[in-house]
C-alpha cells in the first residue's frame, strides 16, 4: 500500500449535513483514485460547540437543547439515536455540574467532536469503509509546556514529527479522525485550543509525513481584508507561512495561526478550499511563496480591544519595573497583545478574543496596578494590522494615508522586527475607514501581482451572471424613478410590492406564531398600513408612534399594538395600559417605584441576554454597556415583588441587536428567555425581538431563513404551550425604499474625487453615524463604466457628511440623479433638519 498520504480538515459548517458529506466522500474518492490515502479530520457539527460553551459561560444546563439537536442530527443522517445512548448520559452528567474544572471542561467541548464522529461514521460506513482513527491515540501533549494549568488543558500542544512505525499501524486506505482534542501524558482529555481541528490536522500531517494538508471551509481562501467590509479584496492565491501566520493572528478567521508552525517546520504546504465550489483555486501556503520583495499581503482588522496605559516617572532608568508590571497581568491571567513604550509611559492592549474581559477583571487590574504607575483603560479600540514582507520600506506610502486621518487617534502603533507587520490602534469607529484606506492605496491601487486572485466583489459578479440575475425593482422602473426625481428630488421613494415580498418570506417562519413590525424602521402611514394589512402586528416605542398606528387602523385593533419604550415618563407607560397596548417593561425600578400603575395589569419583561450583536456596536442592544433589559440576577428578586404586587407577567421579551446574519441567534435568545420561566410560571409568551439582518452587498448570502425556522423550531418542540414572537423591523423594508438626490456639484482635490448632492446626512444618517454601507449609482448613466472613484457627500457644514467613500462612479455632471439604495429602514426615520435644510420627503412608488 503507497505511503503517500493527504490529510484533509472539514470545519463545522461543511460537515453538518448528508449532502455536504457527499461532496466531502468525492473528494476522497478522488484523492484515493490519484494514489494517495487519505485521513479525514472533522469538527463538531455547526453550533454543537457554541450550544456546549453556553453551559461553561452561564452555569445553566444545555442538556435538553443539545439532545434536541442531536436528535435531529441522527434524523438527518439515518442513524438511530440509540447509538448516542452513553454519550448522552456523560453529557447529561457534566451538565448537572455546578461548576467545571479544567479537564471537564475540555470533556464537555469535546463532546460535540466526539457525537459529530460516531454520527458520520455510522452514516459513511452504510455505503463505504472508513475506519476510525481517535485521536487521544495519537496525539499527547508536550510535558514541558509550562504556561497556566488552563491553557496547559485547554489550549494544550504537542510536540510531534514523522513517525514511520506509527504509520505501520495504518493498513487501511481512509481513516476518519474528530478534531480538536488530544490526551495528556495521562491519557486525560484535553484540547488544542479555538479552531483547534486545523491543528489536529497540522500535527498529523507531520507524523504520517503527508504530501499536503488541505483544509476544507465554505470560503474561497485568504483575502487581502475581509471582504465583507472591503468587497475590493483580493484572493491570496499564494502565500508564504510567515504571512499566513501573521495574517491569521492578526484578525484573519480562515485558518487557525497554530496549525501553520508544524505545517511550516515539516514543509508541507497547505491548500486552503471552498468546499461548496471544490473546482475553486483557493490559496496555497508554501516555503517557495516567501516574497522577495517588499509587499503588503493585507490588510486586518480586530475589534473589541481594549488599551492599558500605564504611566508613571518611576520606570524611567528602574530595573525590573515592567516585570513588575506584567507581573499583575500574569496573576490575573490576562495576555498582553501590543505593547508600546516611552520613558514613562507602557501602553499595552488586551484582546477580547484572548481575554474575558469583565468590568470585575479591569476594576481588579486597576487596583493591583494603582500602587505602581497611574492607570487609564481606554475600551472600544481596533487594531488595524498591515501584513506583507519589509513593511518598513513601504513607510512613505503608509505614512501618506495615516496622514489623513490626524484629526483621529491613533493610540499605539507598533512595527514587528521581523519586519512582518505594523499595527495601528484606533477607536473602534475608526477602525474600518482606516483598514478601508489603507487597502485602496497599499492594494487596489497597486499594479497587479501574479499571486492575487481575482476579488472578492469580482467573484460574486461572476458568480451571479451564471445565476439568472434578478433585477432589483429599482432597477426595473430606473426611467419612471427618474421622472420622479425630476419633480420631487430629493426624496425617498419605496415600493410596496416589495414589502409584500419580504413578509412573505418572514412567513416562511412557520416556528413563529405572531409578527410585529418595529416601525421605528420606517413609519410612512402607506407602508404602515401595506404591513397592517398583511396580518402584521405593529410594534412602538413612542406615544407618537401609537398615534401613527391609530391613524391607519380600527382603535378596536390595539391588541395588534406592542409597546417598548425605554426609559421613558411614567405616564406613557400609564396611557399605553388604559389604551389596552401590550407593554414591555424593560427596568425593574418602574414596578418597584409605581407598583399601582401596573397592580392587575399583564405586561411583558424585557430581559438583557448578557451580550449584544449587530452591524455596529451602537446597535448592539445588550451586555452592561447597553442602556436595555433586565439582567437575569434580578429576576428572583422581582418575581417576587411582582407576585406581592399582584403584577401578571406574561410575556418575556429580549432583543440583542440590529442587523444580525447568524441565523442560531434567536434560538440563543428564546433558550435564554426559557430560563426566566422557573420565576414567571404564567408567562406564555416568549419575543425573540428584532435584527434580522439584509443582504447589504450585492454577493451577500444574506440570513439562511431554512437554518433559522429550523432551530426555532426546535425550540417549540421543547416548550409546545409556548408562543413566540418576533419584531422584525429593516427586514421588511429595507429593500424597499431608495434615496434620490440631483448631483449639485464635483470637485477633484489631488487624487480625491468628491461628488455632492443636494442632500445629506440631514437625509440618511447612516454612513455617518454606523459607517453603513449602502450601494450608491448615477442612475441617469446606469450603464456607464466606471472609471474613477469618488466621496458622496451632502451639502451639511459637517466634514462626516459622507454618503459613500471611495465609490467607483462614471463620469458625473451636476444635475445627474444619483440613487441610493436600501434605505427603506432607518432612512428616513433618523432623518433631520440639521442646518435647516428639509430633509428628503418620502413618496409610494405607483407604476
Ligand atoms: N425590537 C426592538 C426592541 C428594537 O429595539 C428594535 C430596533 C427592533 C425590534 C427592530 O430591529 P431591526 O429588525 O430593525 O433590526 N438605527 C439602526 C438600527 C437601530 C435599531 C434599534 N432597535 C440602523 O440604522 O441600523
Amino acid at each position: 500500500m503507497t505511503s503517500r498520504w493527504r490529510v484533509l480538515k472539514f470545519g463545522g459548517s461543511s460537515v453538518s449535513t448528508p449532502e455536504q458529506w457527499q461532496t466531502i466522500l468525492q473528494q476522497v474518492t478522488d484523492n484515493i483514485h490519484q494514489g494517495y490515502r487519505v485521513l479525514l479530520v472533522h469538527s463538531a457539527c455547526y453550533g454543537l460547540t457554541n450550544a456546549l460553551e453556553e453551559k461553561i459561560k452561564t452555569g445553566h444546563s444545555v442538556y435538553k437543547s443539545i439532545e434536541q439537536r442531536l436528535n435531529t442530527l441522527a434524523q438527518d443522517f439515518a442513524v438511530s439515536i440509540d447509538v448516542f445512548t452513553e454519550d448522552l448520559q456523560q453529557l447529561h452528567q457534566l451538565c448537572e455540574l455546578s461548576e467545571l474544572n479544567n479537564y471537564q471542561q475540555a470533556e464537555l467541548l469535546s463532546w460535540g467532536e466526539r457525537i459529530t464522529h460516531r454520527l458520520i461514521i455510522n452514516h459513511i460506513n452504510k455505503t463505504q469503509e472508513a475506519h476510525s482513527l481517535n485521536p487521544k491515540d495519537w496525539l499527547t501533549t508536550t510535558v514541558d509546556d509550562h504556561r497556566n494549568p488552563h491553557s496547559r488543558v485547554l489550549s494544550a500542544k504537542c510536540q510531534v514529527q514523522n513517525n514511520p512505525q506509527l504509520q505501520d499501524k495504518l493498513q487501511h486506505q481512509f481513516y476518519v479522525m474528530p478534531g480538536f482534542f488530544a490526551a495528556d501524558e495521562s491519557g486525560r482529555t484535553v484540547l488544542l485550543g479555538r479552531s483547534g481541528s486545523d491543528t489536529s490536522a497540522a500535527y498529523m500531517a507531520v507524523l504520517l509525513n503527508a504530501e499536503r494538508i488541505e483544509i476544507w471551509t465554505d470560503v474561497d481562501g485568504i483575502f487581502s481584508a475581509n471582504p465583507h467590509q472591503i468587497p475590493e479584496a483580493k484572493l491570496l492565491l499564494r502565500l508564504s507561512y510567515q504571512e499566513a501566520r501573521e495574517i491569521a493572528a492578526s484578525g484573519g478567521t480562515v485558518i487557525h495561526p497554530r496549525s501553520i508552525l508544524p505545517a511550516e517546520q515539516n514543509n508541507i504546504p497547505i491548500y486552503i478550499k471552498n468546499s461548496l465550489r471544490p473546482e475553486a483555486p483557493g490559496t496555497i501556503l508554501k516555503h517557495e511563496f516567501s516574497p522577495k520583495k517588499p509587499r503588503v499581503s493585507a490588510v486586518n482588522t480586530r475589534h473589541q480591544v481594549t488599551l492599558v496605559s500605564m504611566e508613571s516617572v518611576n520606570m524611567w532608568h528602574q530595573a525590573g519595573f515592567i516585570s513588575d508590571l506584567f507581573a499583575v497581568y500574569k496573576d490575573l491571567g490576562l495576555s498582553v497583545d501590543l505593547i508600546s513604550t516611552a520613558q514613562t509611559n507602557v501602553t499595552i492592549s488586551l484582546d477580547a478574543a484572548d481575554n474575558v474581559l469583565t468590568p470585575y477583571i479591569l476594576a481588579k487590574l486597576k487596583d493591583q496596578l494603582a500602587p505602581l504607575c497611574d492607570v487609564t483603560i481606554i475600551a472600544n479600540c481596533s487594531a488595524v494590522t498591515l501584513v506583507g514582507y519589509r513593511i518598513r520600506a513601504m513607510a512613505d506610502t503608509i505614512a501618506s494615508v495615516v496622514a489623513t486621518f490626524a484629526d483621529q487617534r491613533i493610540y499605539i502603533t507598533t512595527q514587528s522586527t521581523n519586519d512582518l507587520n505594523q499595527t495601528f490602534v484606533v477607536d473602534e469607529d475608526q477602525a474600518d475607514k482606516l483598514a478601508r484606506a489603507l487597502h485602496e492605496v497599499l492594494i487596489t491601487r497597486l499594479p497587479e501581482r501574479d499571486d492575487f486572485g481575482p476579488s472578492w466583489a469580482d467573484l460574486v459578479a461572476r458568480r451571479s451572471k451564471t445565476k439568472t440575475i434578478t433585477q432589483t425593482w429599482w432597477q426595473q422602473n430606473r426611467q419612471q424613478l427618474l421622472d420622479l426625481a425630476q419633480q420631487h428630488s430629493p426624496c425617498y421613494v419605496y415600493h410596496l410590492d416589495t414589502i409584500s415580498r419580504q413578509i412573505d418570506k418572514l412567513k416562511s417562519l412557520t416556528a413563529v406564531d405572531r409578527f410585529f413590525y418595529a416601525m421605528k424602521a420606517n413609519s410612512q402611514p402607506d407602508v404602515l398600513s401595506r404591513i397592517y394589512q398583511q396580518g402584521i402586528g405593529l410594534e412602538t416605542v413612542s406615544p407618537g408612534e401609537i398615534r401613527r398606528c391609530l391613524e391607519i387602523m380600527p382603535k378596536s385593533d390595539v391588541a395588534t399594538l406592542l409597546f417598548t419604550p425605554n426609559f421613558a415618563p411614567i405616564e406613557e407607560y400609564q396611557l399605553a395600559l388604559q389604551q389596552g397596548i401590550t407593554t414591555t417593561i424593560d427596568n425593574p425600578s418602574l414596578l418597584y417605584l409605581h407598583p399601582h400603575v401596573f397592580q392587575n395589569q399583564s405586561v411583558i419583561l424585557r430581559l438583557d441576554p448578557g451580550h449584544g450583536s449587530g452591524h455596529h456596536r451602537y446597535v448592539r442592544t445588550a451586555g452592561e454597556q447597553s442602556k436595555f433589559g433586565i439582567p437575569e440576577s434580578e429576576l428572583p428578586k422581582l418575581a417576587t415583588w411582582c407576585q406581592q404586587q399582584n403584577i401578571h407577567i406574561c410575556g418575556l421579551h429580549a432583543h440583542t441587536g440590529s442587523g444580525i446574519l447568524d441565523h442560531q441567534n434567536w434560538q440563543r435568545i428564546a433558550h435564554f428567555l426559557a430560563r426566566g420561566l422557573r420565576y414567571f410560571t404564567d408567562v406564555r409568551i416568549i419575543n425573540v425581538g428584532g435584527g434580522l439582518g439584509i443582504k447589504e452587498n450585492p454577493g451577500d448570502t444574506g440570513l439562511n431563513f431554512s437554518a433559522l425556522n429550523k432551530s426555532l423550531l426546535e425550540f417549540k418542540k421543547q416548550y409546545p404551550s409556548i408562543e413566540l414572537w418576533m419584531e422584525p423591523g429593516r427586514f421588511l423594508v429595507a429593500h424597499s425604499g431608495v434615496l434620490l438626490a440631483k448631483v449639485t456639484q464635483t470637485k477633484l482635490k489631488g487624487n480625491q474625487g468628491y461628488i455632492g448632492l443636494e442632500t445629506g446626512m440631514n437625509s440618511l444618517i447612516r454612513p455617518a453615524l454606523y459607517g453603513a454601507w449602502h450601494n450608491i449609482v448615477n442612475l441617469s448613466r446606469l450603464d456607464a463604466v466606471c472609471n474613477y472613484t469618488a466621496n458622496i457627500v451632502g451639502p451639511m457644514c459637517e466634514s462626516g457628511d459622507i454618503l459613500g467613500i471611495d465609490r467607483p462612479m462614471p463620469d458625473t455632471q451636476a444635475g445627474d440623479v444619483v440613487l441610493i439604495a436600501n434605505t427603506g429602514a432607518y432612512g428616513a426615520t433618523m432623518a433631520s433638519r440639521y442646518n435647516l435644510r428639509e430633509p428628503a420627503q418620502e413618496l409610494i412608488f405607483r407604476a
